[in-house]
């Protein structure tokens, strides 16, 4: 990817717009007014408190990633949503009871001020919800110019220099990418035609790429991936990253298989359950919205663990996910894995794990981190896919003819590669045969 503009530090304001404004994103929103007023820390955030090595080992330079590339200030971050309950960010943080009132109370004034915009839905396509907040237009096409008014007078409003959306709404049932998907023509001859195999999220996913403004997809939905989009992206110069934010169980797998891997050691089965209450569970809980879940969730062994390369270890290994709804634990979930895997003249082991884990404490990090990548992005003119921030996405976008790359380690590397690459710094390759000369 060419760097057509020269990294600068950004001035003016940036705009987040988050359709969607459930469990994720208002903990990221109250989060990140937390941490600007000093009551807590931006953990898990790889913006805030990463680092970065820069040139050799013994040259000790290892600034932090936002002193070395030029970031987007929190001060400088505003936030906008829409959503299809007509509540206020406070409201609805307090609704998906992932924060506790205490630390909530403390940037209630803040989160009040932020209520969603009507939202762009059909129940068709999220069959466990029934929104009362949503437009009405005669068609697709519409509801996108619609879409496009909100963006423009939210970045008015709120004296924006830049923008960036990130889908934090329910997941979609699964769509196949289908002919009205392969071009941006018949694209939007569908949108005019309300086609059926559009759905919600492409239509907010249009409106920002029409109007140059960077997209990421939080959910496992189709949205972003077809070639209509990709040709949009590339013709308004604007850069998109998806899909699925990686949090969770999924987290977990990409961070233990590649060990496996690694060690040679071989894969008989690999179960994963998960007992969860919030709203994203009771939508997960209708088989369509669950299927594209499944999709999303699954592809992951098979990528890192490559059987077609190494068929003794993981050759029909196999893989089950289960996402059970169980109200109790709310956003608390628990996620169970038993693993079988074998070693040394085959002979069987087990790994068990039992994450209880809070989805939304471990997807907020994740949207910051690429609201500010993003932004980074398209000041320097990179455009399309952004395959540097696979590290936050199950399924990452990948262009044609590769394979997604999976393990969380390599997509670590690759994003300080792009990171130091942006700045003009040498690449770590680790060979690291000059210190031994
Ligand atoms: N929490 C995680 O760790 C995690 C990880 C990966 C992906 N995700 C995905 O992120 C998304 C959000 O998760 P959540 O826990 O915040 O769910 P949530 O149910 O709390 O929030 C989603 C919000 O989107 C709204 N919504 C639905 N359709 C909409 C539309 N068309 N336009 C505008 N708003 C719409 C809902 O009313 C709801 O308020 C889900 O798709 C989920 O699968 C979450």
């Amino acid at each position: 990817m060419e760097i057509k503009h020269k990294p600068s530090k950004p001035t003016g304001k940036l705009g987040v717009l988050t359709p969607g404004m459930g469990a994720v994103a208002t903990t990221f929103i109250a989060g990140v007014e937390a941490i600007r007023q000093d009551i807590s820390k931006p953990i898990g955030s790889l913006t805030q408190m990463g680092t970065i090595r820069l040139g050799k080992r013994t040259e000790n330079r290892v600034p932090a990633i936002k002193d070395f590339v030029p970031l987007a200030e929190l001060d400088d971050i505003v936030f906008g949503s829409w959503d299809i309950f007509e509540v206020n960010a406070y409201q609805s943080a307090i609704n998906a009871g992932v924060l506790e009132k205490e630390l909530l109370d403390k940037v209630k004034p803040f989160l009040e001020k932020i209520t969603p915009m009507k939202a762009v839905f059909d129940q068709k396509y999220v069959k466990r919800l029934n929104g009362t907040w949503v437009k009405e237009g005669k068609n697709w096409y519409e509801l996108a110019e619609q879409l496009k008014d909100d963006i423009l007078t939210f970045k008015e409003k709120n004296g924006c220099d830049r923008l960036v959306m990130i889908w934090c709404a329910s997941t979609e049932i699964f769509i196949e990418p289908s002919a009205v998907h392969q071009s941006l023509k018949s694209f939007e001859k569908g949108l005019k035609e309300n086609n059926p195999e559009i759905a919600p999220s492409m239509v907010y996913a249009y409106a920002a790429l029409s109007l140059g403004i960077p997209f990421a997809n939080g959910a496992p939905n189709l949205t972003i991936d077809i070639p209509a989009l990709a040709e949009l992206a590339k013709q308004n110069d604007v850069p998109v990253a998806g899909k699925d934010f990686k949090t969770g169980q999924t987290l977990m797998k990409t961070i233990i298989s590649p060990g496996l891997k690694a060690r040679l050691i071989g894969l008989n089965g690999w179960f994963s359950t998960n007992i969860l209450g919030n709203r994203d569970g009771e939508v997960l809980d209708d088989p369509e919205s669950f299927k594209t879940k499944e999709k999303s969730k699954l592809s992951v062994l098979e990528h890192i663990l490559q059987p077609k390369l190494y068929p003794e270890l993981y050759d029909n290994f196999y893989h089950k996910v289960r996402i059970n709804y169980y109200p109790p634990r709310g956003d608390n979930k628990e996620g169970w894995d038993n693993i079988d895997i074998f070693g040394w003249l085959g002979y069987p082991m087990q790994i068990k794990i039992d994450f209880l884990c809070r989805d939304s404490i471990l997807a907020a990090p994740i949207i910051l981190d690429l609201v500010l990548f993003l932004d980074l992005s398209k000041r320097i003119g990179f455009k399309g896919i952004q395959e540097w921030l696979s590290f936050y996405f199950k399924s990452p976008m990948f262009g044609p003819g590769l394979y997604p790359e999976h393990d969380l380690f390599i997509q670590l590397m690759k994003l300080k590669n792009t990171l130091r690459y942006i700045q003009g710094e040498e690449l770590v390759t680790h060979l690291g045969q000059e210190y031994y000369d």
